[in-house]
């Protein structure tokens, strides 16, 4: 299979780490639901293609996301390569399911917007950290690792143009709940570098350092790789990505597909940056998902090596 010319360039990182959301942020936006032998394959073989870190699935509400219900059964069905994969919790009652089936590393996910909190969470603004704080402090207790998203960091479909200071406002005070890593993502796909940029130096200013960041982008206006490449040059070393360009939100107007893990490589093996990443491998665990899911993957990588 064809690989991209290598043209090192020294100013940035020799590695990078890849936080694949596929079986996550992927399947819980597919109109239909993914049959659990099928989940637990994709997850095997992104494991197996060298993805350092999967996000397994969901343990939120199952009529709010009805394509993730079957949370316990793909743990079960995964066993012991199941715990070290995260998990979403958004609140106590997902923690007592996560707990009881050995996970060790959750991701709660607060919204930087009050419109998206409400829909996304059934909580205000505020209400939403009231929720996520006994479940951070019980599962640093049990031993967890935790990691927090915040939603809607470029841009919201309901409000508009979300304020920097507000963002970083809700981020802050997610991580120090006792996160040891913040996704900023961009739900809804509208970032372009610049402001990546300047979010990212608002996060610096107000005390987290790039290594404790990672970018979560949406390809929804074409930007997701050129927004990446952006946080990569400003000294970001994590990048969320879902395989195949699989994704969106169902609880948020207009979030299309996730940046696809296969450009994201393409693009950092060419810049001479090593991921761990088996692309070929990767690659045709996307064609034979396209297959199950009955149509192709919307990752431009994918499309020309396939
Ligand atoms: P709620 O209705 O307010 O829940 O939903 P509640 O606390 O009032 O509880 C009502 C009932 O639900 C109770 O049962 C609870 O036990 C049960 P009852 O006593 O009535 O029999 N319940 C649960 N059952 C199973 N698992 C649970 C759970 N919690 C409560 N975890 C809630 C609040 C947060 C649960 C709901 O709003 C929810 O599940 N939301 C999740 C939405 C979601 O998953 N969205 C997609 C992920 S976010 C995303 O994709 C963005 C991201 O990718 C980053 C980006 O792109 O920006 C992360
Ligand atoms: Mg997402």
């Amino acid at each position: 299979m064809r690989e991209p010319t290598t043209v090192r360039d020294e100013s940035l990182p020799e590695r990078v780490a890849i936080y694949e959301v596929g079986p996550r942020d992927g399947l819980q936006n597919e109109s239909g639901i993914v049959p659990l032998p099928a989940k637990a394959e994709f997850i095997h073989r992104l494991v197996g293609a060298g993805l350092p870190v999967v996000e397994a699935t969901s343990f939120v509400h199952p009529k709010w996301v009805p394509q993730l219900a079957d949370a316990a059964e793909l743990m079960e069905l995964l066993g012991e390569e199941g715990r070290r994969l995260p998990v979403l919790v958004p609140n106590e009652r997902g923690l007592d399911r996560a707990l009881e089936l050995g996970c060790e590393h959750i991701a709660i996910f607060g919204s930087a917007t009050e419109t998206f909190a409400r829909k996304n969470l059934n909580r205000s603004l505020d209400e939403q950290f009231a929720m996520f704080e006994p479940t951070v402090r019980r599962a640093r207790d049990a031993g967890m690792d935790v990691r927090a998203y915040v939603s809607m960091c470029f841009g919201d479909p309901w409000e508009g143009d979300v304020p920097v200071d507000q963002v970083v406002g809700v981020g802050k005070r997610l991580f120090d709940l006792g996160a040891s890593q913040l996704s900023l993502g961009d739900t809804i796909g509208v970032g372009t570098a610049g402001h990546v940029r300047v979010l990212l130096d608002a996060f610096n200013d107000a005390g987290l350092a790039d290594e404790l960041l990672a970018v979560h982008f949406h390809d929804t206006y074409g930007q997701a790789l050129a927004n990446a490449h952006a946080a990569l040059q400003h000294g970001v070393t994590t990048f969320d990505a879902s395989a195949g360009g699989l994704g969106g939100c169902p609880y948020a107007e207009s979030a299309t597909g996730n940046l696809a893990t296969e450009d994201l490589v393409w693009m950092l093996h060419g810049l001479g940056i090593d991921t761990g990443v088996d692309l070929e491998a990767l690659v045709r665990t996307s064609v034979w998902m396209a297959d199950v899911l009955g149509r192709p993957s919307p990752s431009r990588v994918v499309a020309a090596l396939a």
